[in-house]
């Protein structure tokens, strides 16, 4: 629907905000198709410098819409939007921010990987339960989270479907900061104007350095992707979206 994705200017800070409250910002093709759009265009905008993500109160992201999921589990055609979304993600050149409260799941959890300044609410849960929906981690997800916290805490993430509170994130050294829910957005813009105002093409380098090899990510994107679409069409996941939907909930 026109409005899930909320794209505007706040000086050099383009805010990209999730905005599908009655849904808790489950992410459909369109609105991964409107992010993109968004990141690339954004990012060549010299009037841009940082790009930062938002969500609604209580709610970054429920992650992909289950719905999608389980129309693709009887062959229907799932579409690009969500691949082209995350190979976006590890393209894009300026710095990313996101402000994160309350539910953070799937690709709402993993998108926060390619952010490089993260403030978090206390309430704040990072769940990633790929495997519990009979499906794979995505967005280099296998890649980037046990580089970040560690092979055995990303394996609880990962394979266990443990949620990470925003204090244990922080700890891990997986956001900047826990703030409280009135500060979050005010926070997070704060950090974004303070990149905004930096020489951005040292930033862009300094950045480009730290983030390491671009086709190293695109590539685990790629052999994720892979695997996904073909669990995608697995009994183990049609199970998994059809319980979610008989409102017994996926934990
Ligand atoms: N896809 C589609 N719809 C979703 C959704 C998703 N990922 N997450 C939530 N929704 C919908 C619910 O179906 C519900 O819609 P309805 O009011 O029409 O019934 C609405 O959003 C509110 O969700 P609800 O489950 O009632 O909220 P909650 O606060 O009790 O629980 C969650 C929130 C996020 C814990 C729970 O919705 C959930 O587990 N969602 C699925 C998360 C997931 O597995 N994502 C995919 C990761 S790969």
């Amino acid at each position: 629907m026109p409005g899930d994705i909320l794209v505007e200017r706040r000086g050099g800070v383009q805010v990209i905000r999730l905005n599908r409250p009655d849904k808790k910002n489950a992410i459909t093709r369109p609105m991964y198709a409107a992010m993109t759009e968004a990141l690339e265009s954004g990012d060549a905008d010299p009037s841009v410098r940082v790009h930062l993500f938002l969500g609604v109160p209580g709610a970054f992201s429920a992650g992909n819409d289950l719905a999608d999921f389980l129309a693709a589990t009887d062959g229907g055609d799932f579409g690009d939007e969500v691949w082209n979304f995350v190979l976006t993600l590890a393209a894009v050149e300026k710095p990313m921010v996101s402000g994160v409260d309350g539910i953070a799941v799937g690709i709402g959890a993993t998108l926060n990987l390619h952010c490089d300044l993260t403030v978090a609410t206390p309430r704040t849960r990072f769940h990633t339960p790929f495997v519990d929906l009979g499906l794979v981690p995505e967005a280099a997800s296998s890649l980037l989270l046990p580089r970040i916290i560690g092979p055995q805490p990303a394996f609880a993430m990962l394979g266990l479907g443990e949620p990470l509170s925003a204090e244990d994130a922080l700890a891990a050294g997986l956001i900047h900061a826990v703030v409280a829910e009135d500060a979050l957005e005010g926070e997070a813009m704060v950090l974004a104007e303070r990149l905004a105002a930096k020489p951005p093409e040292a930033l862009r380098l300094t950045r480009a350095l730290m983030r390491g090899r671009r086709d190293e990510v695109q590539a685990r994107m790629r052999e994720e992707a892979e695997r996904f679409r073909e669990r995608l069409r697995s009994a183990e996941a049609a199970s998994a979206f059809r319980e979610f939907f008989s409102r017994k909930k996926v934990r």
